[in-house]
């Protein structure tokens, strides 16, 4: 059945790529949907390490356990999609019509659309109340040497256009953020967001597949000709390693190589005048992106985003205990002792520490607020989550960085070895 060839091709790129919590969510209501909790429940966990107390996932969890231990799984919590659903979708809808729903192909509108990317279909009203992230590039703490590429290669062009025109540079082609995973990439992107208000239109890998014939293609057209439309603009996509992955390793899934085939059509600005067109990409590891997807005039130009700096780590901190009873905890010290330490392992870090003060409270029947006593203790348990990521940079930047794509990295890894 074509929704099997779904969760299949959902399980494939989940393989590639395990850290993608956006896949992950998906493949867990497909399996909700076909009644098969316990391997939702394992993806779970595995999402809730990537991403210690995600709601979403938590009420997934909730949903499984309920039906294993004999009830009825709690139904999903609203009949409106998460963005990029297409599971969420059809489990809320368990008499949808397929059949009538494949002749219509042509006409179907993606109601995730309307989450993040007006498309043609989109109204304006419509895409005025999509959400806009109130971020700027001032609340993300540190990394200066990464906004200011930003500020030089993406806002200064967008917001000065004849200005860039008259230096011979505009605001077209692709930026990809690189870097350990939890260290900022999709923060950092919102920033740009709240930078740039509508300008900004980010895009779900699960908003553009579909598992109709030739719908995922005229997806990610639509979305192009709507950015063209709409210029100047940034089109946002994270976690592209598991759109863009080689198409020699993708055998198993042709709706992922076509689509893929489709993004280097629209990013060529031979086929396309994609004057005004920003595409920002994300990932992890753009080694494993297709290199076709890297030539000039698509992601042509990577900004690595390293650990958080002591600033950067100071922010995390002070955002993630802002909402918690806390005394005494001293940010900056706190933040000079977690070198090494990505945005993920701090949020992980104020988790446990918090975990720790409710059982003490729970126990005594009185409030005990987070102290520094229940940092360190949290921070004994805690192993830097980028050991492995670090590994593999290390090894490309020795064996694969003949064209120098990789010297900031390699530089990076330099001034890392000499702390
Ligand atoms: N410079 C920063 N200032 C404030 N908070 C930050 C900063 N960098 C990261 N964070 C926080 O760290 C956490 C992880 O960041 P984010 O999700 O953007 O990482 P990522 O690089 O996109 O990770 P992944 O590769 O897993 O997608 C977020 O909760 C974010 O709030
Ligand atoms: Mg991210």
């Amino acid at each position: 059945m074509a929704d099997d060839q779904v969760l299949t091709d959902m399980l494939t790129m989940l393989d590639r790529s395990p850290g993608v919590l956006a896949l992950r969510v998906c493949v867990i209501e497909l399996l909700i949907e076909r009644q098969r909790f316990a391997d939702a429940l394992a993806h779970c966990g595995t999402a809730l390490g990537h991403d210690p107390g995600n709601a979403q996932v938590l009420g997934l969890m909730m949903r499984c356990t309920t039906a294993l231990s004999g009830g009825s799984p709690a139904p999903a919590p609203d009949a409106t999609p998460a963005p990029g659903s297409t599971a969420a979708a059809s489990a809320a809808q368990p008499d949808f019509d397929w059949a009538a729903a494949e002749d219509e192909v042509g006409d179907i509108i993606e109601p995730a659309f309307v989450h993040g990317v007006p498309s043609e279909f989109v109204t304006d009203e419509d895409a005025a109340t999509v959400e806009r992230p109130s971020l700027r590039l001032a609340d993300v703490g540190g990394m200066s040497e990464v906004k200011q590429q930003l500020d030089l290669t993406l806002l200064g062009p967008l917001r000065n256009p004849e200005l860039a025109k008259a230096f011979g540079t505009s605001a077209r082609g692709g930026l990809l953020l690189y870097g350990p995973p939890g260290c900022g990439k999709t923060f950092i992107a919102s920033a740009v967001a709240g930078e740039l208000g509508a300008n900004f239109y980010p895009i779900e890998i699960t908003d553009i597949l579909d598992i109709y014939t030739g719908a995922s293609e005229r997806n990610v057209h639509s979305i192009f000709e709507m950015a063209r439309r709409n210029a100047p603009c940034v089109l946002f996509l994270d976690e592209v390693d598991a759109l863009g992955h080689k198409r020699s390793q993708m055998q198993a899934s042709t709706t992922m190589r076509t689509v893929v085939n489709q993004l280097l059509t629209e990013m060529d600005s031979a086929t396309h005048s994609n004057e005004g067109v920003f595409v920002l990409g994300a990932t992890n590891h753009p080694w494993d992106v297709d290199v076709a997807l890297r030539r000039p005039g698509r992601f042509d130009r990577m900004i690595f985003v390293g650990l958080p700096d002591l600033a950067a780590r100071t922010s995390i901190l002070h955002y993630h205990l802002r909402d918690r009873p806390v005394a005494g905890i001293d940010l900056n010290a706190l933040a000079a002792h977690t070198d090494g330490l990505s945005g993920a392992d701090l949020a992980h870090v104020c988790t446990s520490a918090t975990q720790l003060a409710m059982a003490d409270s729970m126990r005594s029947g009185e409030v005990r607020p987070v102290g520094m006593a229940d940092i360190q203790a949290a921070l004994a348990q805690i192993r830097p989550s980028t050991g492995a990521w670090f590994e593999s940079a290390r090894n490309v930047v020795e064996f694969a960085n003949g064209d120098g794509s990789y010297d900031d990295l390699a530089l990076y890894l330099k001034r890392l070895k000499r702390r």
